[in-house]
């Protein structure tokens, strides 16, 4: 295992990581975290009296819930460069703050943009997979480091969905979903349509089905995430009322709150099916060895190798 190159994680992260840092051959070490009654942090890296941190680090860390884990990376990121750690990598499988990419009202901050400028600061490259970009079209706009990798979890989705439910058709539930579902429908040769969305509100959405027949065939719901998950709850409800034999839900990002799982069954889906990018008892898929292929793959300059 090199020491010229460490994968920290956070205590929680210790599983994902430990199949990451296997996968990559970096040795994976804990950072310290102590949370203050009044919430704040403190943090420690893992150095014993007198050493310095391997030249080349990487951070996992996924950021749903992000706020905290924001200011959590801002304290590791600016304590390993003091101590010396000369290039560093955000590996974020799930990036958050990425959709609010303008102002839609005068005054509202383009968080996107304050994001991912933030990262930049403090990370040299940032390797994420299916980042919510809407109107921006690489992620270097967004956030703007040296080096950036995205991956999909919509091939290793498409080979789930072909394996547990083979010939089915794969439907998106809004125009932007159209990427995914095209992507996984090449890769297994299966039929698709994606729907039209019509968002009302947080919790408010109106789907409208796409003109393909869904009598009797199983369909699978295909989108980069959920969330709330009223997307993928009424386009749900209406395939049943169409009359599909099935319906279930593959989403690269299980971003549930407590109530979306309940949401989805009730709207008649079968099974829910996510990557790992966000810890959700629906993983089932890792993105493991896709992630560390892209961390070892990584150039790095001169000053930051052996
Ligand atoms: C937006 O276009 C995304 O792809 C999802 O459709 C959206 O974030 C889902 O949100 P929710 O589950 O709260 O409806």
């Amino acid at each position: 295992m090199s020491e010229s190159a460490w994968l920290l994680h956070f205590p929680e992260d210790a599983a994902r990581a430990q199949a990451l840092a296997g996968a990559c051959g970096w040795p994976a070490r804990a950072v310290e975290r102590h949370r203050f009654p009044d919430g704040e942090i403190r943090l420690r890296l893992p150095l014993d009296e007198g050493q310095a941190p391997a030249p080349r680090l990487a951070v996992l860390r996924s950021l749903d819930q992000p706020n905290d884990k924001l200011v959590e990376l801002m304290l590791l990121a600016d304590t390993a460069r003091a101590l010396g750690a000369r290039h560093l990598t955000l590996v974020a499988p799930y990036l958050a703050y990425m959709r609010q990419d303008m102002a839609f009202r005068p005054g509202e901050a383009v968080s996107q943009r304050i994001v991912g400028r933030f990262l930049a600061q403090r990370f040299d490259a940032v390797i994420t997979v299916d980042p919510h970009l809407h109107r921006v079209a690489t992620l270097e706009e967004a956030v703007p480091v040296p080096q950036t990798v995205v991956l999909s979890g919509a091939p290793f989705l498409a080979d789930l969905i072909a394996r547990r439910r083979p010939g089915a058709l794969l439907v998106g539930p809004d125009e932007e979903s159209g990427q995914w579902v095209a992507q996984a429908a090449a890769r297994q040769g299966l039929a698709s349509a994606v729907c039209r969305k019509t968002r009302l509100g947080d919790r408010e959405v109106v789907i409208d089905l796409p003109g393909v027949s869904v009598q009797g065939r199983a369909v699978v719901l295909l989108d980069d995430m959920a969330s709330t998950g009223h997307t993928v709850a009424q386009a749900a409800h209406a395939l049943r009322a169409a009359g599909a034999a099935s319906v279930d839900v593959a989403v690269t990002h299980a971003l549930f709150g407590p109530d979306t799982d309940r949401l989805l069954h009730a709207a008649g889906v079968d099974e829910i099916w996510s990557t790992d990018c966000v810890p959700h008892p629906s993983n089932a898929v890792s993105m493991a060895v896709p992630l560390a292929e892209a961390l070892s793959g990584l150039s790095t300059p001169p000053s930051a190798q052996d």
